[in-house]
């Protein structure tokens, strides 16, 4: 048996797609009502609760659940690693970030559930995901409405992936963890995407290419702050800007073709289905 968590979330929500008919297959969340398909009640924030969720299950995609402070996240992830130990669950397979993401403020939540499971008593699996295309396309769709692409990575690019396609990976994974055993994966884009490719990209879909003015990270940190966002948010942003505008997350390569057995989505792909109606 198999258990995705984050089961209404927009990843583990692709993965169960893709599993789909499978009937080993089951979806977790903390609303297992809304899952349409064989679902069970996985809440990190709840640990009692986890026994249950886990009974029975050989393969757990632990789906990571951030959007919290540091301490929290580590508590949700400890707390389902535990319970998937005690509930004799053979292989935990984990949504991670890419290595190339040491200097992204969240990072440090992933490292630590890498380590736990590490010295944990299952088996795992780690795959470290690059960040989302997604990331770009409200960007994009500003750029398209306005005329202006305004986005503070300076000539800084990522490596950005789409979000199916590592749901496709995580979905062979998980039906043959045997052959992922003790595996790290580093699961980037193969093209890097900044400003000048992100213009070109509007420029395709609306045909008119948007200036690019970049602005400054201290101009993009007052605007989140005015948004009313939770405080550990605007910092998670801002690092993920200033570590994209330094350089760190444009190196390609890794082993999602592999793993795919074709080439990644392209992040234009990405943002043209996003952006078209
Ligand atoms: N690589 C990237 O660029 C990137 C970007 C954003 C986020 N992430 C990370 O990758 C994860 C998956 O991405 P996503 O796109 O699927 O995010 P998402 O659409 O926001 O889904 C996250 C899901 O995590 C689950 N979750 C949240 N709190 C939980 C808890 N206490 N216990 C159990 N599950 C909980 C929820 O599923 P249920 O409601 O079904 O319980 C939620 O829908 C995120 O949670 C985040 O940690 C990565």
């Amino acid at each position: 048996m198999i258990l995705v968590t984050g089961a209404s979330g927009a990843l583990g929500g692709l993965v169960l797609e893709r599993l789909r008919g499978l009937e080993h297959v089951v979806a977790g969340s903390r609303t297992p009502g809304q899952a349409g398909q064989a679902a069970r009640l996985v809440d990190f924030d709840d640990p009692g609760g986890l026994a249950e969720g886990f009974h029975g299950m050989e393969t757990l995609l632990l789906v990571s659940a951030g959007y919290a402070e540091d301490d929290v996240v580590i508590a949700r992830h400890g707390a389902a690693i535990e319970a998937a130990e005690r509930a004799g669950v053979g292989h935990i397979v984990y949504t991670s970030i890419t290595g190339a993401g040491d200097h992204l403020s969240y990072t440090l939540a992933h490292r630590w559930t890498e380590r736990r499971l590490m010295a944990g008593s299952a088996h795992w699996t780690i795959l470290r995901n690059g960040l989302y295309s997604d990331l770009f396309v409200p960007y994009a769709a500003n750029a398209a409405a306005t005329g202006e692409l305004t986005l503070p990575i300076g000539a800084g690019r990522l490596a950005a992936v789409a979000r199916e396609d590592l749901a496709d990976v995580a979905a062979s994974v998980v039906t043959d963890p045997g052959r992922h055993r003790g595996r790290v994966y580093e699961l980037v884009g193969d093209q890097a995407v900044g400003g000048a490719e992100l213009s070109g990209i509007v420029e395709k879909l609306t045909g008119v290419r948007p200036g690019y003015r970049p602005g400054t990270l201290a101009e993009t940190r007052a605007f989140l702050s005015e948004l009313g966002m939770p405080g550990w948010q605007v910092p998670h942003l801002m690092s993920t800007l200033s570590a994209v505008a330094g350089g760190f997350l444009d190196g390609t390569g890794g082993d999602l073709a592999d793993l795919l057995g074709r080439a990644p989505r392209p992040a234009h792909e990405v943002i043209a289905a996003a952006l078209t109606p």
